[in-house]
C-alpha cells in the first residue's frame, strides 16, 4: 500500500478555544487562523465577555488580530452566563453576534471566582437562551467534588438542564471522563460534547506519573488510561454528538512553573498534527475530517467552510516555547505538518 503523504481537509472549525486579550492576543490567533476556519472564542476574560458592548469589542479586537495573520479566521462569539442576566440582555448578546453562553460553575477554572454559585439564579438566563437558539456550553466540574470526581459530580446538573429545557442545545466541554461520555450518550441528539486533543491523548500518568508537566495541567484534568479510553472510542466510532473543541489556553511560561500553576494547555499550534497521528495510527484516517471539519458545524446550525486545509507528512520538531507559551508536545518530532502559505512563526 502507497504510504498516504497529504490529507486534504475541509477548513475545519474549533469549538471551544481561549485567545485571551492585549498584546499576546495576535500571536495566538495566527497560530490558530493558520489551521483553523472559524473558532468558538471563550468569554473568561478580565473583565469577562457579558455585555454586548463587550462581545463586540473582542470580536473585534480579535478580527483586527486576524487581517495581518492572513489566515482568515472567523470568530464565533460566546459570553459568560451570570446571575441576573435577563431576557433583554440575552437578546442584545445574540443581536451583538453571540452564538453561545458559557456556564462556568465558581472556582472550577482559570477567571472563574465570578462563576455560577447557585445554579437557579442563572435559570432565567438559560430559559432566555432556549427562547433564542442560543447553544449552552457547560464547564462540567461541581465545585467541592474532588478534582478527579468534579465531572461524575456535574452530569446530574447535565441531565436536569436537559429534561428542564427540552428544546435546549447542550454541549459539555471539554468532555473528560468515560462517565461524562455515557451520560451525553443516554441524553437526546440535542446534547453534544467538545473532546480536546490532550483529554483524547494523554492520561494522569503523563502528567504526574513520571516527572510532573505543568504544561499538560488543565481543567479538566486529564483521568485514567479507561476515560480516555471511552473518548477515544467514541471518536473513533465517528459519532456526530462528539466534535473538536480544543480548549487550547495558553498561559505565559512562568505562570504555569511553580506553586498554584495555572490551568490550560496550549495546543493550537500541534492539535492537527496530533489528531492526524492519532487517527492514522488507528487506521481511521477518513474520521479525522469529520471530527474536525463537519460535526461541530453541524451541531451549531452552521455552514460548511469553503476551502481546504492541506496536512503534509514532514517529520518537524515543535518548539520548547511560543510567544512565551510552552505548547503541547514540546521538543517532540511529529510527522504530520498542516502547510499554511503563511507559516505563523
Ligand atoms: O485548563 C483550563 N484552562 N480549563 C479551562 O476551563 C479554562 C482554561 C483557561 O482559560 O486557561
Ligand atoms: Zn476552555
Amino acid at each position: 500500500m502507497r504510504e498516504i503523504r497529504e490529507i486534504a481537509l475541509r477548513r475545519p472549525d474549533d469549538m471551544h478555544v481561549h485567545l485571551r486579550q492585549g498584546p499576546q492576543l495576535a500571536g495566538y490567533v495566527a497560530d490558530l487562523a493558520a489551521s483553523f476556519a472559524r473558532a468558538l472564542i471563550m468569554p473568561n476574560t478580565i473583565p469577562p465577555i457579558a455585555t454586548p458592548e463587550g462581545l463586540a469589542a473582542y470580536r473585534d479586537a480579535i478580527l483586527a488580530a486576524v487581517a495581518p495573520s492572513g489566515g482568515g479566521l472567523t470568530p464565533l462569539m460566546t459570553f459568560k452566563i451570570q446571575p441576573g442576566m435577563d431576557r433583554e440582555r440575552i437578546r442584545a448578546l445574540k443581536a451583538a453576534g453571540a452564538v453561545a453562553g458559557k456556564y462556568y460553575p465558581v472556582g472550577v477554572t482559570t477567571n472563574s471566582e465570578d462563576g455560577i454559585a447557585e445554579s437557579e439564579s442563572v435559570m432565567g438566563a438559560i430559559a432566555a437562551m432556549e427562547e433564542e437558539g442560543l447553544v449552552l456550553c457547560l464547564h462540567g466540574e461541581e465545585p467541592g467534588a474532588e478534582v478527579l470526581e468534579r465531572e461524575r459530580a456535574f452530569l446530574p446538573r447535565l441531565a436536569e438542564l436537559g429534561r428542564r429545557f427540552p428544546s435546549l442545545r447542550i454541549v459539555l466541554e471539554h468532555v473528560s471522563s468515560s462517565d461524562g461520555v455515557e451520560a451525553v450518550l443516554g441524553l437526546p441528539d440535542r446534547v453534544a460534547a467538545t473532546v480536546t486533543v490532550h483529554h483524547l491523548l494523554y492520561t494522569l500518568d503523563d502528567l504526574l506519573g513520571g516527572g510532573l508537566d505543568p504544561h499538560l495541567f488543565c481543567k479538566p484534568v486529564v483521568k485514567s488510561a479507561r476515560d480516555r479510553a471511552a473518548l477515544q472510542r467514541v471518536i473513533l466510532e465517528g459519532n456526530p454528538r462528539f466534535f473538536f473543541g480544543s480548549d487550547s489556553a495558553p498561559h505565559p511560561k512562568a505562570s504555569k512553573e511553580g506553586r498554584a500553576g495555572a490551568a490550560g494547555v496550549y495546543s493550537a499550534p500541534v492539535s492537527l498534527a496530533l489528531l492526524a497521528g492519532f487517527f492514522e495510527e488507528r487506521g481511521r484516517l477518513e474520521q479525522l475530517g469529520p471530527f474536525v471539519s463537519r460535526f461541530g458545524a453541524e451541531f451549531y446550525g452552521l455552514p460548511a467552510n469553503e476551502g481546504r486545509l492541506l496536512l503534509r507528512r514532514e517529520a518537524w520538531r515543535v518548539p520548547s516555547e511560543i510567544h512565551g507559551v510552552v505548547p503541547l508536545a514540546a521538543g517532540r518530532v511529529l510527522s504530520w505538518r498542516a502547510a499554511t502559505e503563511n507559516p505563523p512563526h
